[in-house]
């Protein structure tokens, strides 16, 4: 299962040992990706990414080098379109960056634009390898502008992710326990998801030491942005040498997360209308076989209805601890989103627009491209509808 579904019992979705480099010939793209925070600031990353020679992509042998390379062009291409800020998006992605980028995503199954896939999975090394897996020991490959507020941003949902993944193997359980009957096998998953849940929420409050709110909001925020029901760019980006219209592409999001949609998808938790069909679009922005571990779990028998056939209370209390830790999560995160885009919005909105960063354009859309809040509390109170009433 963990091969099929590319995962890690340990690790969950997070990639294995990220590679930091690529084979000599791509260079270019690393030491653009590796100076990148330093190119925005000093507003020089359009001019040398004119300058970029065109590379083919056929040098690039397996999937951690595809991954890498996915990851640098999106941390490059995001710095080129948002370099200027709201005011001077670029329209055009030169064909330096979209030809080769087009054809990696398309041997890996993800878009070309940044996802959480990227900048979260596949985006952390270990500062002293011989060391543990915690914040302090561990750095981000690529950043943006915005120091440490980057790096805790990526870095938080990577240890959240990390929390997910044995909820991940618990899940995996109690769709085989489901399976043959095994009452037992599902209270045991249930209580896993149930903790690992509750971990979550716990590492999920570290943000708030890493994470300062306006530089979030100010400076970090656009650079995640993309180019899908996004007013500072409704048309959508041209990606040169490849397409002849502008594509639309959603910007990074946890939304892209498989972890927790797959929590909904065995807990039976299933979202309808405008709120259903984004959650449903941000499976194109995962790996493909995360995708598919989702997409096995919906299609598995119900183990909501098998709950209240079988009536059982020891088994009944466990689903609804379950979900009541997923509801949990899911207004901590609205507290957090509120904290960290609503108020900096509403303040940015007071003082006038800054000339640079993402100013007020987002502030009632999400780097998704979601109408933010409306969207996270139809899908807060959709998860707390599945709790089952005993009678
Ligand atoms: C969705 C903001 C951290 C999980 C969203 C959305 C926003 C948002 C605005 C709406 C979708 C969109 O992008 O358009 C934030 C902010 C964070 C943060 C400001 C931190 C400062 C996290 C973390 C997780 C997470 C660490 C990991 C569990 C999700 C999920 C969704 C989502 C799963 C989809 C809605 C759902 O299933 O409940 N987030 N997020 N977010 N976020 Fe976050
Ligand atoms: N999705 C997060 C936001 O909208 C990053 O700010």
């Amino acid at each position: 299962d963990f091969d099929a579904f590319d995962i890690s019992e340990e690790l969950g979705f997070i990639l294995e040992e990220p590679l930091t480099h690529l084979p000599d010939y791509y260079r270019v793209w690393l030491d653009l990706a590796n100076n990148l925070t330093h190119l925005i600031e000093s507003r020089k990353l359009r001019d040398v990414v004119h300058k970029m020679p065109i590379l083919s992509p056929h040098h690039l042998s397996n999937h951690r080098e595809l991954r890498l390379a996915h990851l640098a062009l999106g941390f490059i291409s995001m710095g080129y379109v948002w370099q200027e800020g709201q005011h001077e998006p670029a329209k055009i992605l030169p064909k330096a960056l979209a030809w080769p980028y087009w054809l990696i995503s398309r041997r890996i199954g993800l878009p070309p634009i940044l996802t959480y896939a990227d900048s979260v999975l596949a985006n952390w090394k270990l500062k002293d390898p011989t060391r543990d897996m915690e914040i302090g020991n561990m750095d981000l490959i690529f950043s943006f502008p915005g120091g440490e507020t980057c790096r805790g941003f990526f870095m938080v949902s990577l240890l959240v992710e990390m929390a997910a993944s044995s909820g991940i193997t618990g899940s995996l359980e109690v769709m085989h326990a489901v399976k043959i009957s095994d009452l037992i096998g599902i209270q045991k998953g249930l209580i896993k998801v149930t903790q690992s849940l509750k971990k979550m929420k716990e590492t999920f409050q570290l943000m708030h030491n890493h994470v300062e709110a306006n530089t979030f909001h100010g400076t970090l925020r656009i650079f995640v942005s993309g180019w899908r029901d996004n007013p500072m760019l409704p048309r959508g980006l041209l990606y040169e040498g490849v397409s002849n219209e502008p594509v639309l592409l959603s910007g990074g999001s946890a939304a892209q997360s498989s972890a927790i949609q797959c929590f909904d998808a065995l807990l039976c938790i299933q979202h309808e209308g405008e709120t259903g069909a984004f959650l449903t679009r941000m499976r194109d922005y995962m790996p493909p076989a995360h995708r598919q571990l989702i997409e096995t779990l919906s299609v598995c028998p119900s183990l909501r209805d098998f709950i209240t056939t079988c009536s059982d209370s020891d088994l009944c209390q466990a689903y609804n601890s379950c979900v009541s830790a997923l509801v949990d999560l899911r207004s901590y995160h609205l507290n957090t989103v509120a904290k960290y885009v609503t108020v900096p919005g509403n303040r940015a909105r007071a003082m006038g627009c800054p000339l640079r960063g993402a100013g007020t354009a987002l502030n009632t859309t999400g780097t998704g491209g979601s109408n933010l809040m409306v969207f996270l509390k139809t899908v807060r109170n959709t998860t707390q509808k599945a709790l089952i009433l005993e009678r």
